[in-house]
């Protein structure tokens, strides 16, 4: 379907694709690796249509091919789901499943019935009860993440490409996924999927291609790699010790964060938790389970409905975002571009946000701390950017997260709530953020840690509460935490 011959492409003091050669071919569901910045999203969208290559070829059909814009590509049968979710609030959610490709009725109007009638129908193939007439910005991020999925497989099209669609869905939803594709490859889609998550290659992939700094490592059928192999290509090395070692529960260490029958609309019903100082504490359960509302609500960022929180030997009915901060709490969202980062500030603004004040003298910001800082920090987490002063919109989705880390492990140091603390970042700078994780835990920092990546949870944690339907169904210590243990408390069938 498409064939890629040297494509070079640079940004701003950016080499990202250097001389790749690349090929899809009918009926194949093709793995693009590599870690954080190593073109693979570029790749994409050169595809797409959205960026021209600076030089080298691409034919598409056997037909050599240079697309004048995005809309060219999806006429000729190009399909994407980026990872940065492209979704218009304001509209529905059947108008955004149909964006630029409304069912046209008599009249040449939009035929409205129609369309939410085959929206509906998408979702609920995708075991998806969303309405269809809901707004979308009061949707969830998986949600969203759904309705995204659902715009790329509803028409006819060709070639599908998939940046990252798993990095906000888990259990059942990616298993619909996957079927969804599979009947996809037979039709003879051909298929592009990018993920971080190595194991999701072997369940779906039949070759893979792995990037490195721009350049082309290897392509290879799926059953003549490894994931050991994999890793090696994409990092350069060896990565055995991927999780710090777990040090168990820390029973006598003080609670430093109490919160108690905390209740938030609908979402939180009734939840009670303590947050020892040096201790990893996971927080699992399926996406919709209450997770991310409880930790917002504790950091302030949703208002209590009823409950209180006792942080730092006082008792809050309510808490602003502000409060929290000012008691050393940090809260990772999950969404960082719509609810973390300054997408048009610089890496260095970003960083410095939440403590103007250590980089400022009489209300005037100081760059050149602020420079220093994030490069500082930049170093620590490995940032792959041009400088300190690059916009963070320009970064790769990895990229961004180290960012947005960076900023609250310098902010915050009594409690770390994480949202996803890993989504879309690479196994290398997975490893690394483990350490740091660890080590701040080490430190004496309480965290809490959401994650929908069960081996995460089994990983990291000392200890971890597993939710379901917006309360705590139960509690696992050390050794009892195990993916079977987690899922049967996390799903009914128990
Ligand atoms: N519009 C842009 N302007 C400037 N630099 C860019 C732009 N888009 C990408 N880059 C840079 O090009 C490099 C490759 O980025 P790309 O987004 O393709 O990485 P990726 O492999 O998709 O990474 P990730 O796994 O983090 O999503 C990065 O260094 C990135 O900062
Ligand atoms: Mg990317």
């Amino acid at each position: 379907m498409i064939t890629m011959t040297a494509i070079s492409k640079s940004f701003p003091g950016v080499r990202a694709l250097d001389g790749v050669d690349f090929n899809v071919e009918k009926g194949e569901v093709h793995a693009l690796l590599g870690e954080n910045g190593s073109g693979k999203s570029t790749l994409t969208k050169i595809i797409a249509g959205v960026y021209h290559p600076d030089s080298g070829a691409m034919s598409y059909e056997g037909r050599a091919v240079r697309w004048s814009s995005p809309r060219e590509a999806r006429a000729a049968g190009i399909h994407v789901i980026y990872q940065e979710l492209v979704v218009f609030g304001e509209l529905s959610v059947a108008e955004n499943i149909f964006i630029n490709q409304q069912p046209v009725g008599r009249h040449g109007l939009i035929d409205k019935r129609e369309m939410d009638w085959r929206a509906e129908d998408a979702l609920r193939l995708r075991g998806c009860d969303i309405a269809v007439h809901r707004k979308v910005k009061h949707l969830s991020v998986a949600e969203q993440q759904m309705v995204e999925i659902a715009k790329a497989l509803v028409g006819t099209v060709k070639v599908r490409i998939l940046d990252e669609p798993t990095a906000v869905i888990a259990g059942r939803e990616v298993e619909l996924l996957f079927e969804r594709i599979g009947v996809l490859r037979s039709r003879g889609v051909a298929i592009v999927y990018i993920s971080h998550r190595l194991e999701e290659i072997f369940q779906i992939a039949d070759r893979v291609t792995v990037l490195k700094d721009g350049r082309l490592v290897r392509t290879s059928p799926v059953n003549q790699v490894d994931r050991a192999s994999l890793v090696r290509m994409m990092v350069g090395r060896e990565l055995s010790d991927y999780f710090p070692p777990r040090r168990g529960p820390v029973p006598d260490a003080p609670v430093v964060l109490a919160a108690e029958n905390i209740r938030v609309g609908k979402s939180v019903r009734g939840v009670s938790m303590a947050l020892r100082a040096g201790e990893i504490l996971g927080l699992a359960g399926m996406v919709g389970s209450g997770r991310t509302e409880l930790a917002m609500a504790i950091f302030g960022g949703l208002p209590l409905d009823g409950g209180t929180i006792t942080v730092a030997g006082r008792s809050y009915e309510r808490v602003t975002p502000k409060q929290s901060i000012g008691n050393g709490i940090g809260f990772l969202t999950e969404d960082r571009k719509a609810e973390g980062l300054l997408m048009l500030l610089g890496i260095a603004a970003n960083i410095c946000a939440p403590a103007l004040k250590a980089v400022s003298r009489g209300g005037i910001l100081n760059r050149a701390r602020e420079d220093d800082i994030a490069a500082e920090e930049m170093r620590k987490f490995r940032v792959a950017a041009p400088g300190p002063r690059t916009t963070v919109r320009s970064l790769s989705g990895g990229n961004q997260q180290k960012v947005l880390f960076g900023r609250w492990v310098r902010a915050c140091k009594r409690v770390l709530l994480l949202d996803e603390p890993t989504r879309g970042v690479d196994v290398g700078a997975k490893a690394e953020i483990y350490g740091i994780i660890r080590r701040l835990a080490d430190e004496g920092v309480a965290i809490l840690m959401i994650s929908s990546e069960l081996p995460e949870i089994v990983g990291m944690s000392d200890r971890a509460l597993v939710m379901r339907d917006g309360t705590v169904r139960g509690e696992l210590a050390g050794a009892q935490i195990t993916e079977e243990a987690i899922m049967a408390l996390a799903t009914h069938h128990n």
